[in-house]
């Protein structure tokens, strides 16, 4: 009753903000068997994890009009989910190359495995000085990092989020359809989608997609053919299809009833897990009296008639604030948090 599609009226008023941020949503609690991660304090806002149970995971975004509560750079750490400690620590990586690391602000990440030689790649959106840039890393062995390359485009101009699908390429959303403020928020009152998927490879750079009111999180399939994009201020899950030449075809779009952030994909199962935020007025103003809760939910089959939508975690702030991703492994589900910390959940 809670996923029912709630369909914008789009203007300027404040019925419709509200109605946008879910400023008056209540919703009832969902707790799971939970421990909060060691050493996490400044978010998590992206994870995600490999085959092999080694979770990636970035912290300490500073992203403006969102609190944050440290001054240091942003870091990578990294968490064993087959580690047989009941509650292993997750590690800092060492990053090594030209990056600067004082103005590291890692925001969405994705990693690559290429097949030719099972060399695994970490891609990350970057922010420093209020930029947008693509990072990519080789992850080498002892927890180190290698700095490959740093990408920058006309149309990378507000990344959110990437998904990779070569070692060099990838699809970005763009979670503002100008990088000046004021320009995208008159798009949002006048109720103009304009943010965009872009696909970025060395040969070509391109809008894959447009028409989002704010693109977010974005994932793929298990086979590679669909998109997953949230368009979080609109309250959907797009599901787009490739086609020649890395045009993305819209197919359908599922409404959560949530404002969902980042997207991971069950590798076995293809669900499309989601770190969602109940209530996007609390996320702003982080008020420690009433805090942001956080939200998972879970699309089962979203391929077919019927998906199934279903809320798989719900807290009211006082376990975890400001869910923005949640990552399915085996039994276990990682939840990650925009500014504070990040859960590890026993799944039943
Ligand atoms: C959140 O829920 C818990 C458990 O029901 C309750 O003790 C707590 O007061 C609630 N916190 C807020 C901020 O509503």
């Amino acid at each position: 009753e809670d996923m029912v599609c709630h369909c914008l009226l789009k203007g300027f008023n404040l019925a419709v903000f509200r109605e946008m941020t879910l400023a008056s949503r209540e919703m009832p609690l969902k707790h799971l068997k939970c421990h909060l991660l060691k050493d996490i304090e400044y978010g998590a806002e992206d994870l995600t994890i490999l085959g092999n149970g080694l979770a990636f995971i970035s912290t300490g975004l500073k992203y403006p009009g969102m609190p944050s509560f440290s001054d240091d750079p942003g870091k990578i750490y990294m968490l064993d989910l087959l580690d047989p400690n009941p509650k292993p620590t997750a590690v800092e990586l060492q990053i090594k190359g030209q990056l600067d690391l004082n103005s590291f602000n890692p925001h969405g990440i994705s990693v690559y495995t290429d097949d030719a030689d099972s060399s695994i790649y970490l891609f990350v959106v970057n922010h420093p000085h209020h930029g947008s840039q693509v990072e990519i890393f080789q992850f080498v062995e002892e927890n180190t990092l290698l700095h490959l390359k740093t990408i920058s485009h006309p149309l990378l101009h507000s990344v959110n989020d990437i998904v990779a699908v070569g070692v060099e390429s990838f699809y970005a959303t763009n979670d503002h359809s100008f990088p000046n403020d004021v320009l995208h928020t008159l798009t949002i009152l006048l109720g103009v989608p304009w943010c965009t998927v872009v696909y970025y490879s060395p040969e070509e750079v391109r809008v894959a997609a447009n028409g989002f009111s704010s693109a977010n999180g974005i994932n793929i399939s298990p086979d590679e053919r669909y998109i997953y994009v949230s368009d979080i201020i609109d309250h959907e899950i797009d599901v787009l299809e490739r086609q020649e030449g890395e045009r993305l075809v819209h197919v359908k779009v599922g409404c959560v009833g949530s404002l969902c952030d980042n997207i991971e994909v069950d590798h076995e199962t293809g669900d499309v897990w989601l770190g969602c935020h109940p209530n996007g007025v609390k996320l702003m103003t982080n008020d420690p009296a009433d805090p942001p809760g956080s939200e998972v939910i879970k699309i089962h089959n979203i391929h077919s008639e019927k998906p199934v939508v279903t809320q798989e975690y719900a807290d009211n702030g006082s376990v975890i604030m400001g869910s923005s991703v949640a990552a399915p492994y085996e039994r276990k589900l990682l939840i990650g948090t925009v500014y504070q910390k990040a859960l590890c959940c026993d799944l039943k």
